[in-house]
């Protein structure tokens, strides 16, 4: 029998390939994940992390001089504090010559072209490893009293330099009051990506390493969402654009492709996707051993975020990837 539909011919050569390819993935998509440390010239590998480190400013600062040279637009800064400097309220997350702070202004200093995003939820800061503030009593994470440290904690990174901020806490209702107070502060240009559906998962596991901010007690299920959800992302979707945000994200990644498909066909702003530390821990465990090419799963990883309608993606593979690309 005749066969005139040869799907194959499509797939020939290399550049045939090439000329047929419906996603790309470039470096233009990726945002680095960073984490800093107090000191000088101070490297803290994160054991659950391989490749990871914990950095001082100083060595901060260079690294994000080197991608910027490799062509990466975004840096994402998460501080990573002993318990002197937590509280029960995150106070020091407000403090102007606190680390987070002064490493924005570093970085703006040396690398002035590079955009700094910062994550305002309380549990770098938090003597009780949760993302908004708990009652003593009852166990309970209060979601209006956290609103008002959010938007004083996101005042204070845009006061430092921070170009974008991004709420990870998943309180109701954060992203209009830290707009209200951006605003407030003449900070109108400061933009907002709200982890509009952050699951409860436990893909975050080596973040929490990371950071040492795994909660003291309980877990985050009251706030952040059940992973058997999918039509109450849509919700969140509504809300986070209601209240101004300018650009929605999912998180995590990998089992959560049919979210960032949903989030795409929902919303005329951009998506953001957010590869987290337990999906490149899984890949680095899995190549250390040989198990698998590290590198290609990368790529094909962070291809399907985008073929999935992210436009953009937070990644700790963001350096490795750059320089595949490159
Ligand atoms: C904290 C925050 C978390 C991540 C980003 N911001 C962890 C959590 O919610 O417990 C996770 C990132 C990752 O796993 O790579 N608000």
């Amino acid at each position: 029998m005749l066969n005139t539909s040869r799907p194959r011919r499509n797939r020939k050569s290399h550049a045939i390939r090439s000329l047929m390819r419906e996603t790309t993935l470039t470096v233009d998509d990726l945002i680095a994940p960073l984490f800093v440390i107090n000191g000088k010239n101070k490297i803290d590998h994160i054991e659950s992390m391989p490749g990871y480190a914990r950095l001082s400013r100083d060595l901060l600062v260079k690294e994000v001089k080197e991608l910027s040279q490799m062509g990466i637009k975004c840096v994402s800064l998460f501080p990573a504090l002993d318990d002197s400097f937590k509280d029960k309220f995150a106070t020091e997350s407000k403090n102007p010559n606190g680390l987070l702070q002064t490493t924005i202004k570093d970085i703006k200093d040396a690398v002035p072209e590079m955009l700094v995003m910062t994550d305002v939820a309380m549990d770098p800061y938090s003597s009780d490893g949760h993302d908004g503030l708990v009652d003593d009593k009852t166990g309970e994470i209060l979601n209006d009293e956290t609103l008002d440290i959010l938007a004083a904690m996101a005042i204070a990174q845009a006061e430092a330099g921070s170009d974008i901020v991004g709420p990870s806490d998943m309180m109701d209702g954060r992203v209009a009051r830290i707009r209200a107070g951006l605003d407030e502060s003449s900070f109108t240009n400061t933009l907002i990506m709200s982890y509009t559906a952050k699951y409860a998962s436990s893909f975050y596991g080596p973040f929490r390493d990371a950071l040492d901010s795994a909660p003291k007690a309980g877990d985050k299920k009251t706030y952040q969402m059940d992973f058997s959800n999918r039509v109450e992302a849509l919700r969140e979707i509504e809300l986070d654009e209601k209240e101004g945000a300018d650009i929605l994200m999912v998180k995590p990644g990998i089992s959560y492709l049919d979210v960032i498909k949903d989030m795409k066909d929902h919303t005329k702003l951009p998506v953001a996707a957010y590869n987290v530390s337990g999906e490149y821990s899984m890949v680095k465990a899995a190549a250390e051993r040989g198990w698998l090419d590290g590198d290609k799963i990368a790529l094909e990883m962070l291809t399907s975020f985008k073929r999935a309608g992210a436009d953009m993606i937070l990644t700790y593979f963001s350096k490795e990837v750059a320089r595949m690309l490159d």
